[in-house]
């Protein structure tokens, strides 16, 4: 009999364990931001960034749940350093394609953890003056932030856990599981 290389990765290598929050309660919380994001912008409906590639999943649920004719735009960041730790070095892979001068930005992040990554963010954005630059984190890690950040819309609060799915992965994967979970077996 022959074992893949995946069913054994499945089985002794990292895999998504303990669930942390259901689909149905990322659902309420999506939809409870996205009225509240509604109701900060109905006069001045803002420009959405995504920070590639985790946030595209929040990205998606988040902007049908705004009942504004918002915008988009995406980047992509990369920290150097371990897959399970940021090093607080940031890359920019794709820059935004259009500029900020004059918009309202709201930054939508997959998860907060040292908060480096996001601190490198917004002083750069803010370089390109924005009327106004607001962050929108599903994600953040309590007690793990190593700069003070004005986050302005949380989607939950969670223990500092390595943590899979809803956009997130690990070396690549597990960013369509539907729910979120800790990795287990690292
Ligand atoms: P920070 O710079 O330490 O805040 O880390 C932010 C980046 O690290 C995120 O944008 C993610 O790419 C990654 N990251 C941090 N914690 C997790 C996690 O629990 N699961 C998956 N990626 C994570
Ligand atoms: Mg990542």
């Amino acid at each position: 009999m022959n074992t893949s290389v995946h069913e054994r990765e499945s089985a002794d290598g990292p895999r998504p364990g303990r669930i942390v929050l259901a689909e149905e309660d990322i659902r309420r919380r999506i939809g409870e931001l996205g009225a509240e994001i509604t109701r900060d912008y109905a006069h001045d409906p803002p420009l959405l960034v995504g920070v590639l590639k985790g946030a595209f999943v929040v990205m998606a649920d988040i902007a049908r749940e705004i009942r504004l004719p918002v915008t988009f735009d995406f980047m992509a960041v990369s920290s150097y350093g371990g897959a399970t730790h940021s090093s607080g070095v940031v890359r920019i892979l794709k820059d935004l394609d259009i500029g900020l001068e004059g918009r309202s930005v709201l930054v939508v992040e997959d998860v907060v953890d040292s908060g480096l990554t996001l601190h490198y963010l917004l002083r750069n954005l803010q370089m390109r003056s924005p009327r106004s630059l607001e962050v929108c984190a599903f994600l953040v890690k309590e007690s793990r932030q190593r700069v003070d950040l004005p986050i302005r819309y949380t989607g939950f609060e969670i223990p500092p856990d390595f943590v899979v799915g809803y956009g997130l992965d690990f070396d690549g994967r597990f960013r369509n599981l539907p729910h979120l979970a800790v990795l287990d077996g690292i």
